[in-house]
């Protein structure tokens, strides 16, 4: 079992990494049954695989678990379905002591956080997730939104969860897809300031995603440490430290825009051939060497994850995709941040880049 702590202060809070920890999550979340109830918000795929297993954990308590099960997809993170959560936990007599639960990945535990952040002013708030990339990245750190007509993620709020509980063995019924697409999260820790780290990708990768239990716990502890750090240091992407965390997100944007959001191409795939784009723009403006660049889409190859727009079957224009850009939200007085790298491990901001430039790059790499 390892805990790790994301300091910040009244609002710290901490992250159990144990394998099987699902089946004992009544020994860690009744501490948060206030009125001795939690409410679970799920999906119709984590629900028919672990809700009646949550539910079992929690047979020999006194705890009432109220859940709702919600469409399976990003769809559910939308103004609809938050007015229905919303209203179904009213009408269940929800007070500001109860505590909400996110038992799934990222588009529950984002919804489910947004849903904490707002009712009665603020409900607590539990992540149980149960997807790779949940795991390492979108379950810690706070950050809760739904979509709207204008983009991804654009209504929100930063609302820490009280308590994520891991357990890195659910990740055995994940589809092979979407563990390769929560590596790409993985493989960003080493990326942004750990090149030791990348390398102990590049050589543990494929016990990872032939789901080896034991690998993925340590990638799982890592990648959550790294993270912690960060959050601990930057909790709202003030001071430029949280934006590396960012790393590929801004090409993947404009990537997950061109297809629409859609299963063409997950977030994950996106961000990892938006990784590979940052580091080879990188080499092309002389930041880092082509050998990394090279080194970095190699590996994302190997592992079958899309390296480039081809691989990640995006034919648009450079203009067009950096038109996708300028929707991102972290524009700002008509220029975009943009994280760049001198070299594996080494990412920081670059707050210089032309668009045009990015358009023209863009451009050459079709
Ligand atoms: N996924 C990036 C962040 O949490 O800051």
């Amino acid at each position: 079992m390892t805990q790790i702590t994301v300091e910040l202060g009244e609002h710290s809070y901490p992250i159990l990494v144990q394998p099987g920890a699902m089946d004992l999550a009544a020994s860690f979340l009744t501490r948060f049954a206030n009125n001795s109830r939690l409410f679970i918000l799920t999906d119709e795929n984590v629900g028919s695989h672990f809700l009646a297993r949550l539910e079992h954990a929690f047979s020999g308590s006194d705890v009432d678990l109220v859940a709702r099960i919600l469409p399976a997809g990003e769809t559910s993170k939308s103004w609809h379905q938050l007015e229905l959560v919303t209203d179904w936990l009213l009408e269940q007599g929800i007070e500001r002591s109860d505590t909400l639960v996110a038992l799934g990945g990222g588009v529950i535990g984002d919804l489910t956080g947004f849903t904490a952040a707002i009712i009665k002013r603020g409900c607590g708030f539990v992540q149980i997730p149960t997807s790779l990339l949940a795991q390492v990245d979108s379950s810690v750190g706070g950050k809760t939104a739904i979509n709207s007509a204008a983009g991804k993620n654009l209504i929100g709020s930063f609302y820490q969860p009280r308590f994520v509980l891991i357990d890195p063995l659910v990740l055995t019924s994940l589809p092979d897809r979407e563990l390769r697409a929560g590596y790409a999260e993985v493989v960003k820790y080493g990326l942004i300031n750990d090149a030791k780290f990348f390398a102990w990708c590049e050589e543990n990768s494929d016990r990872l995603l032939n789901h080896d239990p034991d690998v993925l716990s340590e990638a799982i502890v890592h990648s959550v440490r790294t993270k912690a750090l960060i959050v601990g240091e930057d909790e709202k992407e003030v001071s430029g430290r949280r934006a590396l965390l960012n790393l590929g997100h801004t090409f993947g944007h404009a990537l997950e825009a061109e297809t629409g959001f859609s299963d063409k191409l997950v977030h994950g795939e996106a961000v990892a051939a938006g990784m590979a784009l940052a580091f080879a723009y990188s080499a092309r403006r002389g930041h880092c060497d082509v050998a990394d660049a090279d080194r970095v889409a190699l590996h994302l190859k190997s592992v079958g994850l899309p390296y480039n727009l081809a691989t990640a079957s995006v034919e648009a224009s450079g203009k067009r995709l950096v038109d996708h850009m300028m929707h991102d939200k972290k524009m700002s007085g008509g220029t975009l941040p943009f994280l760049l790298a001198n070299g594996i491990g080494k990412t920081f901001v670059a707050n210089d880049v032309e668009l045009a430039d990015v358009a023209a790059f863009l451009d050459e790499s079709s």
